[in-house]
Formats: C-alpha cells, sequence, structure tokens
C-alpha cells in the first residue's frame, strides 16, 4: 500500500469510495476540487490496483480541517485511515499548519474511535446540527510530532 498525493485522474476512484461510504458522496466538482486548488489536498492510499480510502483536506494560514475521510468497506479495521491521518499530519506540518480541525455526526462511532485513538480531542458540540445527531467538533496539535 502507498499513500500519495491525489491527482485529477484518481477522481473517480474517489467519486466510487465516496458513494460507497458516505449517504450524501461529494460531487465530482468537489472532489477534483481537491485535487486542484492551492489551499486543498487530498491523500490516498493505493494498493497498486484500488483506492482503498482517501482524505480531503483543506488549509489556511496554520489551520487545516478534514473534510472527508473514508476507506471501501472491505478494507476496513486494517489502520488505513490511520495511516491517512499520519500521511496528512506530514503533508500539513511541512506546510507550516498547527492545528487540524475536524467535525463528526455523534452517532459516528467508528469515526470517533478513530480520531480519539489518533489524538484528536473534542472541544465543542453543535446540538441537532445533522438533524437526529449533534455535530462534534474535534482538534489535535499536529505542530510538534
Ligand atoms: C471511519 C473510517 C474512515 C475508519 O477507517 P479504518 O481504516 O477502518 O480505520 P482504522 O483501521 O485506522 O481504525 C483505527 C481505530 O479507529 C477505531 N475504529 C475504526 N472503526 C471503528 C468502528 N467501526 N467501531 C469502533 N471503532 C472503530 C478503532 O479504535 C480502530 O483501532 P482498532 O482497529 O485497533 O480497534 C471508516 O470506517 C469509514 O470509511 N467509515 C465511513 C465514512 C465515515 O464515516 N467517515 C468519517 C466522516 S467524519
Amino acid at each position: 500500500m502507498i499513500f500519495r498525493k491525489a491527482t485529477p485522474e484518481d477522481a473517480d476512484s474517489i467519486m466510487k469510495l465516496e458513494a460507497e461510504c458516505m449517504p450524501h458522496p461529494w460531487v465530482r466538482s468537489d472532489i477534483e476540487a481537491l485535487t486542484k486548488e492551492p489551499l486543498k489536498e487530498a491523500i490516498v492510499a493505493d494498493n497498486g490496483k484500488d483506492i482503498t480510502g482517501y482524505i480531503g483536506l483543506s488549509f489556511v494560514e496554520d489551520e487545516a480541517e478534514v473534510g472527508n475521510i473514508c476507506v471501501s468497506p472491505e478494507n476496513r479495521r486494517q489502520g488505513i485511515a490511520s495511516d491517512l491521518l499520519d500521511e496528512a499530519c506530514l503533508s500539513l506540518r511541512s506546510k507550516g499548519i498547527k492545528t487540524l480541525f475536524l467535525e463528526v455526526s455523534s452517532d459516528n462511532e467508528g469515526a470517533i474511535g478513530l480520531y480519539k485513538k489518533k489524538g484528536f480531542g473534542h472541544y465543542n458540540t453543535r446540538k441537532g446540527y445533522y438533524g437526529d445527531s449533534d455535530a462534534m467538533l474535534m482538534r489535535k496539535d499536529i505542530s510538534q510530532e
């Protein structure tokens, strides 16, 4: 498995992942923007045959946000999302970014478990943000590792 920066040619594979993993998949223009715009980036997990996971990031000054992270259902619980977060932190740190933020639904136990394990702290809640569930706002200081 290699982890590399996504290119516009990865858009179809990322769209397939989004369709498999997300109730409201991102549209092509959003995904292409991740591979083209200067303040955005996507990193993919590539096993030589398929893109098994990806993380989408945006950043400004010394802050960044995880827009999305997903791993195909048949490849979960093998550490791929953890590795994607590690690769993201490496890349962001090299750009001088100090804090990584994200937002997760309070009913997404898998993602919350992942973020806690990777050292994110819960700092605020937006009640009812997703209708039936709250948005948990989490962040991690990535400047020190
Ligand atoms: C959340 C997601 C990205 C995790 O990907 P993954 O590659 O399976 O994650 P990892 O293997 O790196 O898991 C690391 C740790 O996170 C936690 N975790 C991951 N999935 C979990 C689950 N379903 N339930 C509970 N804890 C979970 C565990 O602590 C796990 O460590 P362990 O396997 O040693 O117990 C994946 O389940 C996914 O794509 N979900 C759908 C999309 C999604 O909800 N994205 C987040 C949007 S905010």
